[in-house]
């Protein structure tokens, strides 16, 4: 662990707590609204922001509950927390000029939002009526996300009601009106913090100056521009009222796990990159480890390629340092179309021929958040390797431009097929392989015949999703 570097300190009381610090979470309310009466908004939004929770008292709450276990006392230590995030379409109700946040004008995704980006840019499958295929709920033009987190169904069921109460929701009074309410779940017992398909998840975010304390071995830390509006390192110039806030992306991902797991099943790896023989579920481990780039506990492959290693996954100060060094033309570590190497090319973009990323690698780092949504795959599920009950991730990341974040990684990176483009490499990378969209083929997956095409059957879909922008303390109590 090396020391920090010097950066200007942060105002950690003017910034909503989900954004550098993650909202503690073991169940989540993802609430989507619609503003009705503008001035009845207002006044209930002053009554709103005291319940706000920011970074700082996020960091506190961590500080108490490890306490609370050092000192071995009994019960859970509540930690509630609430954010709010508006729409472009919710800035236009307020009647507030969000023009500093829409620096590309009308192809600015944030304008857009993303209903029609998905059609334009994001690749996402289109109904005959030329709209988005997704779920009716998210083809309404949605003003808002009320984010809450806590420990308990029962806490954040109290705290709902509460937020209910505050915009008077279900009464004449009602300022806001939800369009609709998902509920995540942090997945149960050891599938705690990996995703639906299995694997360990929220491990590779990025380190920013001047917040973290401790830096681990890994992708060079970002300016906190990158992931707050107005602070160093962003180079738009916003509004006073937007500075320390944060564009947050919202998906609504469906996962296909059955089908993924008969995927694996189906295809497995004879032999590793040694050329060692594999029992056919090694074989399917080893292929699903190759679509990831990591192996379910953690580990990546970039490192240890052909073994699970759990120590290593659980040592933060190992598991994310790589880089694909000394790989630059070879997929027989990790394949270049691994979501991993797709959504973080680290060094694949630092070394020639490289005039293919017009800024650096760093200010395309996301915050990424969201929770698990729906049930286990049941037992039928399991036999019939058919999606009976709809489950996935509530896919949720901060920054500072959507077009340099989110939208780049899916529309640039992990939709495009020649993505990382190594001349000396004869075959494509192909697609991301759990969120590309279009054509779904991917070499690589072979480590021992690289060149060989594999296509896939879409195992994510999106069924909905916005751009909403987090504001500071500042903001939403002045401005908005
Ligand atoms: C990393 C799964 C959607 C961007 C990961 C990891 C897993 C994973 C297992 C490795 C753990 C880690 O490094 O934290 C999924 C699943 C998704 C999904 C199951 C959908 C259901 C997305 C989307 C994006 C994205 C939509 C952005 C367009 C990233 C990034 C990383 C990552 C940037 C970190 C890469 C790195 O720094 O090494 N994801 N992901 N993911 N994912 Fe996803």
């Amino acid at each position: 662990m090396s020391a920090p570097p010097a950066n200007p300190p942060l105002n950690l009381t003017n910034i909503q707590g989900d954004i550098l610090s993650g909202l503690p979470k073991k169940t989540q309310f993802y609430i989507f609204f619609d503003i009705k009466d503008v001035a009845k908004f207002r006044a209930d939004l002053v009554k709103f922001v005291p319940i706000v929770k920011t970074v700082a008292q996020v960091l506190k709450d961590r500080d108490d509950i490890a306490d609370h276990k050092r000192r071995g006392l009994p019960g859970l230590i509540p930690m509630v927390g609430v954010n709010i995030a508006f729409s472009h379409t919710g800035f236009q109700k307020l009647g507030i000029d969000d023009s500093t946040l829409t620096p590309l004008g009308d192809n600015d995704p944030f304008k857009i939002g993303q209903k029609r980006d998905a059609v334009t840019n994001l690749g996402d499958k289109t109904r005959s009526d030329g709209q988005p295929d997704w779920d009716e709920k998210f083809l309404k033009d949605l003003h808002g996300i009320i984010l809450i987190s806590g420990e308990s169904h029962a806490s954040i069921e109290k705290k709902k009601l509460e937020v209910e109460a505050i915009f008077h929701v279900h009464t004449p009074k009602a300022s806001i009106q939800e369009i609709a309410t998902i509920r995540g779940d942090v997945r149960p017992g050891d599938q705690s913090a990996h995703e639906h398909f299995g694997f360990l998840d929220g491990i590779s975010n990025p380190q920013v100056l001047g917040f973290d304390k401790v830096f681990n071995p890994g992708p060079k830390p970002v300016d906190p521009g990158v992931v707050l509006t107005g602070e160093t390192g962003d180079p738009a110039a916003r509004a006073d009222w937007a500075v320390d806030g944060s564009f947050l992306a919202f998906r609504y991902l469906f996962q296909e796990v059955p089908e993924f797991d008969q995927f694996l099943k189906k295809n497995p790896l004879a032999k590793d990159g040694d050329g060692k023989d594999l029992t056919p579920q090694e074989g399917s481990d080893l292929l699903g480890a190759r679509t990831v780039g990591r192996w379910k506990s953690g580990a990546p492959i970039d490192v240890t390629p052909f073994k699970d290693d759990p120590a290593l996954a659980a040592d933060p100060r190992r598991n994310n340092d790589f880089a694909f060094q000394g790989e630059i033309n070879s997929q027989l570590r990790c394949p270049f179309g691994a979501h991993v190497r797709k959504t973080n090319p680290r060094n694949d973009l630092e070394v020639p021929p490289a005039p293919i990323n017009p800024i650096p690698i760093e200010k395309r780092r996301i915050m990424r958040r969201g929770v698990q949504f729906g049930p286990e795959v049941t037992r039928e599920e399991k036999i019939s390797g058919k999606t009976q009950h709809g489950r996935g991730l509530l896919f949720a990341c901060y920054q500072s431009h959507i077009e340099n974040g989110f939208q780049f990684i899916q529309q640039s990176w992990a939709n495009s097929k020649t993505f990382p483009p190594f001349e000396t490499q004869p075959e494509d990378p192909g697609l991301d392989p759990l969120i590309g969209q279009g054509v779904r083929e991917m070499s690589g997956l072979d480590p021992l015949n690289e060149q060989k095409v594999l296509s896939l059957p879409d195992f994510i879909i999106p069924r909905g999703g916005e751009y909403f922008f987090s504001p500071s303390i500042k903001g939403l109590k002045n401005t908005i």
